[in-house]
C-alpha cells in the first residue's frame, strides 16, 4: 500500500517522439462508486473495466467488512453481491482506506445512517486530510464523529440509529462531501436535498439513477439542487466502467510537451464535469482532436490524437476548477513549457488533497528551474517555452499519485532529468503507469 511500502525513486529523461495508443485504466471515482452502490443494492453488480488501484482495492477490502461479497473473476472484471440499503454489519476491525479521500468519505457516508459503530484510517497523507467537511453533514442526520484534533483520521463514526433528512448546501465544491451526503441520505426517510452551487462531478447522481433510486437535479439560480427520496431498493447493475480522463491527461500532456509526439488515447470521457483540463488545453493551442464520440458506461466518450504542440500560457477560468482539480499538477508541467504565464486561481482546495498540490508543484518546478508564484488560492507559472525547462532536481510526490505522475511527465521534455523520491503511490491511481509511457517512448528508470 502507499505510503507504507519502500520508496521507489525513479527519473525520468528527455524521450523521443512519443507515439501508438494509450490504453488508460478505468476511472477511479465510477470504480469507487460502482462497488459501493453495488454493495448497497439487493443482489449481484457485476462490473467490467474496473480500476485495480490500490484506492479501489481498499474499498472493495472495506465493502467485504461491511457484509458485501466482492469477488475479482479476471482482469477489471469484478461482482458485488450487495445487502441492500440499510443492510450492512458493524465490521469488527478498523477499515482502512489507505491514500484514499474518496474512499473513507464516501464510505463513511453510506454507513452514517445505520446503527452500528466504524472505526476508520489511512496512510500518513490521508491521516493529514480534513474530515470535517463530511462529518459535519454526517451530524445533521444524527450521526456522531470522534476523530483526532482538526477532524482528522483515525476517526469512529456511530451511524444515525433514528436518521433524519437532511438539506444540505454545500460550502465548498466537493464531489466527495455531496456523495457522502446522498450515500447518508439513502438509508433516511424522506427527502435529502444537496444543493451545489458550482457542479462537480455527477458520476453518483447519475448511477443511483441507474441503480433504480429516485433523484431528481433541479438547475436553479443557486446552482444545482439535488432531491433523494430515501429508503429506496436499488437494484443490481451491469456497470462498464469507462477509462479515467485524470489517468488521460498524463500521456495526452507528455505527447504535448515531447517534440514530434503523435498519440492516439481511445474512449476519454467528455463528461462536463470532468473535461475542463482538454478545454484548457485546447486554449493553450494543444493540438488534440476529439474523434468518434459516442457513449460507454453511461458517459460521453471520445478517442483523442493528440500531437506535440508550440503552447501558450493563458488564464485558466476559476470557475473551471471543480471540473479539472485532479488535472492542475500536469497543467502546470504544461504550463512551465508553454510560452508566457499561466494564471490559476480559484484552486485552494488544491491544499487539502493526497498533498498540498501548491506547494508541491511550486517547490519541484522551482527546483527544476522554473519561476512559480503563488499564494493560498492561486498557482501562477511562468512558462519557459517548448522543451526549454532545465530540470535536474529531484522532486519530492508526498505520497501523491499525481505530482509523482506530473513530475515525471515533466522530466520526459527537460534538458537534463528529473527524479522522484517516491514512485510508488502511482499504483493508487494508474498502476500501469511505467508500462504504458515506457510503451510510448518514455525513458523512466527505477532506482
Ligand atoms: C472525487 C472528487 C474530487 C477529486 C477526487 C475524486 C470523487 O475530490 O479530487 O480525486 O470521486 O468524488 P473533492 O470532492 O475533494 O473535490
Amino acid at each position: 500500500m502507499s505510503g507504507h511500502g519502500i520508496a521507489q525513486v525513479m527519473t525520468a529523461t528527455k524521450s523521443g517522439p512519443l507515439s501508438g495508443r494509450a490504453e488508460v485504466p478505468g476511472d477511479k471515482s465510477i470504480s469507487h462508486r460502482a462497488l459501493i452502490f453495488g454493495a448497497m443494492a439487493v443482489g449481484e453488480t457485476k462490473i467490467t473495466g474496473l480500476l485495480e488501484g490500490q484506492d479501489v482495492l481498499d474499498t472493495a477490502s472495506a465493502m467485504r467488512a461491511f457484509g458485501a461479497e466482492v469477488v475479482q473473476h479476471g482482469a477489471g472484471a469484478w461482482s458485488v453481491h450487495g445487502v441492500g440499503v440499510g443492510g450492512f454489519r458493524e465490521p469488527d476491525a478498523v477499515i482502512d482506506c489507505g491514500n484514499s479521500g474518496t474512499g473513507v468519505r464516501l464510505i463513511m457516508g453510506c454507513m452514517a445512517t445505520t446503527a452500528m459503530t466504524a472505526t476508520f484510517t489511512g496512510d500518513a497523507s490521508l491521516r493529514k486530510r480534513p474530515m470535517g467537511r463530511v462529518t459535519d453533514p454526517l451530524s445533521l442526520f444524527g450521526t456522531q464523529a470522534y476523530g483526532r484534533k482538526g477532524g482528522r483520521l483515525p476517526m469512529t463514526v456511530v451511524g444515525a440509529a433514528n436518521p433524519v433528512p437532511v438539506r444540505y448546501a454545500l460550502p465548498v465544491a466537493s464531489a466527495q462531501v455531496k456523495s457522502a451526503v446522498l450515500l447518508a441520505g439513502l438509508n433516511a426517510p424522506g427527502q435529502t436535498v444537496v444543493i451545489e452551487r458550482e457542479p462537480t462531478r455527477d458520476h453518483s447522481e447519475r448511477m443511483l439513477v441507474g441503480f433504480g433510486a429516485e433523484l431528481v437535479v433541479e438547475r436553479t439560480s443557486e446552482g444545482n439542487v439535488i432531491t433523494l427520496t430515501g429508503q429506496p431498493e436499488l437494484r443490481p447493475q451491469v456497470v462498464a466502467v469507462p477509462r479515467d480522463p485524470s489517468s488521460a491527461a498524463f500521456p495526452v500532456c507528455a505527447a504535448l510537451i515531447v517534440e514530434g509526439s503523435d498519440i492516439f488515447v481511445p474512449g476519454v470521457s467528455q463528461n462536463l464535469t470532468r473535461n475542463g483540463i482538454y478545454i484548457t488545453l485546447v486554449e493553450m493551442g494543444a493540438d488534440i482532436t476529439f474523434e468518434n464520440p459516442r457513449e460507454e458506461g453511461g458517459e460521453p466518450v471520445a478517442d483523442l490524437r493528440v500531437r506535440f504542440s508550440e503552447l501558450r500560457g493563458i488564464e485558466v477560468p476559476p470557475e473551471r476548477a471543480p471540473s479539472m482539480i485532479d488535472e492542475y499538477p500536469v497543467l502546470a508541467v504544461v504550463a512551465a513549457n508553454a510560452v508566457g504565464r499561466t494564471v490559476m486561481r480559484g484552486v485552494k482546495e488544491l491544499r487539502v488533497k493526497e498533498s498540498d498540490r501548491i506547494d508541491a508543484m511550486a517547490r519541484g518546478l522551482e527546483a527544476c528551474g522554473v519561476r512559480v508564484e503563488e499564494d493560498e488560492d492561486t498557482l501562477i507559472v511562468h512558462g519557459m517555452g517548448a522543451g526549454g525547462v532545465p530540470g535536474g532536481a529531484t522532486c519530492a510526490t508526498h505520497i501523491d499519485h499525481r505530482i509523482a505522475m506530473a513530475f515525471m511527465v515533466a522530466g520526459m521534455a527537460s534538458q537534463k532529468p528529473i527524479t522522484i523520491d517516491d514512485a510508488s503511490p502511482i499504483a493508487t491511481s494508474f498502476p500501469l503507469f511505467e508500462g504504458l509511457m515506457t510503451g510510448l517512448g518514455a525513458k523512466l528508470t527505477k532506482g
